[in-house]
């Protein structure tokens, strides 16, 4: 038996924004950034909650810390609201979202639900029950999943994608197109979260260049948020691997953004993964044909699927260079020395990650070792 929940509802298009009008007469906990808080979006979404009684937390930090969730905690307890809206990128939704989780361990319901609003198009967090938090002493990332956690309502308004500057464009594309990517090899994957990560993956093919050239093409920002979401919903259901795993274990302990982090894993973990492509192409293991499918739903033309598996690793590649990331590590502005130092220790989080054990091929530490060892 295979499972597939749909949650969140979607609110999306022109004046989605006006699905807030839903809170009026209610109280609600508006979390954010201190960015975003005094944005023209911040004004248009106070606009629409004109009639709920709203509270401002903004001071979410990015890569939120255990610290960061308390103070919003501290928030919910003196306001008791009956929403919480999160607005902003994976920080203020995922802060959010541990929020609401603790206040409801202390027995605080939220009657009108979590509302998210996300103004990246990346992290899918809107339809998901995971948060990234980070531990304040050892700063490992520490992926927290619990169903109290997805929210209740995402609104997917394109415009508040627009002001989003090429580098932050670029890394959250990237980390969505990892997330579409990782989804359809998954233990997990099954016929609808496949569907789900072919669309997303099509859509950012044709978008996620167009939006970090432009960001003002507002039909590219439309399609690569959709897509965004729809590498979510496709995550939440099929699960992740070790591009996730690897890149929380690296982003604990080394300032690179995650997307950007996924962005110079993949190529590796996709050859990991598929295994010995030097066999015959009727030999390929059952995982190296799933990537072989997914670079026949991009289109990529391939005269069988071992070279087809190649054709997605070079999509990956060619997409890292037209969005200007770095293929490395080092490249990524990370010292050497330090680096490889770091792998026994990088290993040993990465194969104790939740993200780790969605992964399609079982892995030990040798083996995530010496995939970071690539990196450099
Ligand atoms: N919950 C999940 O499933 C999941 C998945 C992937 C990543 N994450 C987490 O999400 C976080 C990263 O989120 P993110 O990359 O979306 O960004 P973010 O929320 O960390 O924001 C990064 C910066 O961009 C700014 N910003 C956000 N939207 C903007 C806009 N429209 N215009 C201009 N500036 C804008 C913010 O003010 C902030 O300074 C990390 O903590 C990561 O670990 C969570
Ligand atoms: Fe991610």
């Amino acid at each position: 038996m295979h499972r597939f929940q749909l949650t969140t509802t979607l609110y999306y298009g022109p004046d989605a924004l006006s699905a807030l009008n839903e809170l009026a007469g209610r109280r609600v906990l508006l979390v954010t950034d201190a960015f975003l808080a005094s944005s023209d979006l911040m004004t248009q979404v106070r606009t629409q909650l004109r009639d709920a009684e709203v509270e401002v937390f903004d001071s979410v930090r990015p890569n939120p810390d255990i610290n960061a969730v308390t103070d919003g905690l501290r928030s919910f307890l003196g306001f008791l609201p009956d929403a919480i809206v999160a607005l902003g990128g994976g920080s203020p939704i995922d802060t959010a979202k541990a929020v609401r989780k603790l206040a409801l361990e202390q027995g605080h319901d939220l009657p009108a639900g979590l509302v998210v609003i996300p103004t990246t198009s990346g992290s899918g967090s809107e339809v998901t029950s995971f948060a990234v938090v980070t531990d304040a002493e050892s700063h490992a990332k520490l992926p927290l999943t619990s169903v109290d956690m997805l929210p209740e309502i995402a609104i997917l308004d394109a415009e508040a994608v627009l002001t989003a500057p090429p580098r932050l464009t670029a890394d959250s594309g990237m980390d969505a197109v990892s997330h579409a990517i990782e989804a359809y090899v998954a233990t997990g994957a099954n016929v609808f979260s496949d569907a789900l990560a072919e669309k997303a993956l099509r859509l950012a093919d044709a978008a996620l260049v167009r939006c970090f050239t432009d960001g003002s093409d507002a039909e590219a920002r439309e399609q690569q948020h959709a897509a965004a979401t729809m590498a979510g919903i496709a995550f939440q259901n099929a699960g992740l691997g070790i591009v996730h795993g690897l890149s929380h274990a690296i982003g604990g302990s080394f300032k690179v953004a995650h997307g950007r982090l996924n962005g110079i894993l993949l190529p590796h973990v996709i050859a990991f993964n598929a295994g010995t492509l030097g066999l015959r192409p009727q030999d390929l293991t059952d995982v190296a044909r799933r990537y072989a499918a997914l670079a026949a739903a991009l289109g990529l033309q391939a005269s069988n699927e071992r070279n087809r598996v190649l054709a997605l690793s070079g999509w990956v590649e060619r997409l890292r260079r037209n969005l200007d990331m770095p293929a490395t590590v080092t490249a990524a502005g990370v010292d050497r020395s330090e680096f490889l130092a770091a792998v026994p220790a990088l290993a040993a989080t990465a194969l104790a990650d939740f993200c780790t054990s969605g992964n399609p091929v079982a892995v030990t530490e040798a083996d995530l070792a010496g995939i970071l060892r690539h990196l450099v």
